[in-house]
């Protein structure tokens, strides 16, 4: 099949390259100039296991190409897929202008029948809309339809889910999209779901609500662990190993952020409001995960007394394990937090500091994740990377001003971290 994707981010690039793995014939089309040039001398702008030599072979076995013109894109693609941004605005809602420009872009320039794939994570009737500005920007009266086809990757894990999906969505307004479309994804052998358009653009918010939703659980639930002595880990397993529950995101620790959940919870909530239903629920889950960032400064300033003045050391900057996206971060929301009551920081992530310098500034990046607590009053893990478990504390603690460990992510040992002389904090535990 001959497919063109509109937006080469972390979505489009990993689903264009894995549609070229499986043998489709893929273009790939971004605005911006600098990442396509990078694609095309062999450079890849994100970090993704795997993707770098998945992208090379494809480009060489002439299946994947990259380009700054949507014309090209659309003139060589029977089906094209729109993989653009839908950011927050400041009332939460969705910022569609980005859709709306790929929908009238895609208008001038066909001139046959097309089928136009959402894949962006985009308000419910979005589909209908992309519908009617191609209708009515449209240069002839050429056929086409529009199907929503919304994507589950997690970021740092994003080809493997790509490749094994647990399933495929797919939302149409008629029967003639659904051949091609079971075409692209029969190689991946996964369930395969048609809806309506308006049902399935709900599946992707109502479960990226419902995966905050596990997460704030898990948070509440340290809050009583810590109140009552228990230990949050031992009761989210005991908790996940019933199969109706699951013992994924289910993990208590400094809350989730990321380009996702944040803006799909908010987006969510004001669907339903705008639907006429308050969805009190999830702005719970939103409290909770803004408390626990609060509870965990808490803590270091229980430790430290005051924060002015004081050196700390911050393990990780990416918003989760295996990514280099900083994009709504928790280590980051955590840094700058830091940096305005006084702190002086010293950072280190695997993949993320080259996306970080820009956005946190007047902090010493560390190359090497051993040396970050030297001279430190406190040292912070803040992303669950899990090569942090193996950072020589021996050394760090010998190093450090004062030996206080702040783990926000339930990584370590505690006794372990305690047998070293650390001052050790956890979640709910
Ligand atoms: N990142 C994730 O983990 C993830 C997972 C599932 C769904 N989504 C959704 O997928 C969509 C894309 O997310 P992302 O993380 O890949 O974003 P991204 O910012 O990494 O990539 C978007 C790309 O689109 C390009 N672009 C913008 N306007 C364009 C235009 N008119 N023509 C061509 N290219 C254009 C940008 O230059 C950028 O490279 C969003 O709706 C997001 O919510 C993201």
């Amino acid at each position: 099949m001959k497919i063109s994707i509109i937006g080469t981010g972390y979505v489009g690039l990993v689903t264009g390259t894995c549609f070229a793995e499986v043998g489709h014939s893929v273009t790939c089309v971004d605005s911006d100039l600098n990442k396509v040039e990078l694609l095309q001398s062999g450079g890849i702008p994100i970090y993704e296991p795997g993707l770098g030599e998945m992208v090379t072979r494809n480009v060489a076995a002439g299946r994947l190409q990259f380009t700054t013109s949507t014309s090209e894109g659309v003139a060589n693609s029977e089906v094209i897929f729109i993989a653009v941004p839908t950011p927050q605005q400041s009332d939460g809602s969705v910022n569609m202008s980005y859709i709306e420009t790929v929908a009238r872009e895609i208008a001038d320039c066909i001139t046959s029948y097309r089928i136009i794939v959402d894949k962006s994570t985009v308000p419910v009737k979005t589909a209908e809309k992309v519908a009617a500005t191609i209708r009515r920007y449209r240069r002839a009266n050429v056929e086409f339809d529009v199907v929503s086809n919304p994507e589950f990757l997690r970021e740092g894990f994003a080809v493997e889910d790509l490749m094994k999906p647990d399933r495929v969505v797919v939302g149409v307004a008629s029967q003639r999209p659904v051949a091609a479309m079971r075409e692209i994804y029969a190689p991946f052998a996964a369930p395969f779901i048609i809806t309506d358009t308006n049902s399935a653009e709900l599946i992707k918010h109502a479960a990226n609500s419902f995966l905050a939703l596990k997460i704030s659980y898990a948070n509440a639930l340290s809050v009583i662990c810590e109140a009552a002595g228990a230990n949050v880990q031992e009761v989210t397993r005991g908790m996940g190993l019933d199969n109706r529950i699951g013992s994924r995101f289910l993990q208590a620790g400094l809350g989730f952020g990321g380009s996702c959940f944040p803006k799909d919870l908010h987006a969510f909530i004001k669907i339903s409001e705008e639907l006429g239903y308050d969805f009190r629920l999830l702005k719970e889950v939103q409290n909770i995960n803004a408390s626990q960032m609060e509870r965990f400064v808490k803590k270091l300033e229980e430790a430290l007394w005051v924060l002015n003045g004081k050196t700390i050391g911050v393990l990780g900057l990416a918003f989760k394990q295996n990514t280099d996206d900083v994009r709504q971060s928790p280590a980051i929301d955590l840094c700058l937090r830091l940096q305005r009551e006084g702190a002086n920081l010293r950072v280190h992530d695997p993949q993320a500091m080259h996306k970080a310098r820009p956005i946190l500034t007047g902090v010493t990046y560390v190359d090497d994740m051993n040396l970050v607590a030297d001279d430190c009053d406190a040292l912070i893990i803040a992303t669950e990377w899990p090569q942090f478990a193996s950072v020589d504390f021996a050394r760090a603690r010998k190093r450090m001003r004062a030996p206080i460990l702040l783990d926000g992510r339930n990584l370590l040992d505690p006794s372990k971290m305690e047998e070293l002389g650390f001052i050790y904090k956890s979640i709910g535990r």
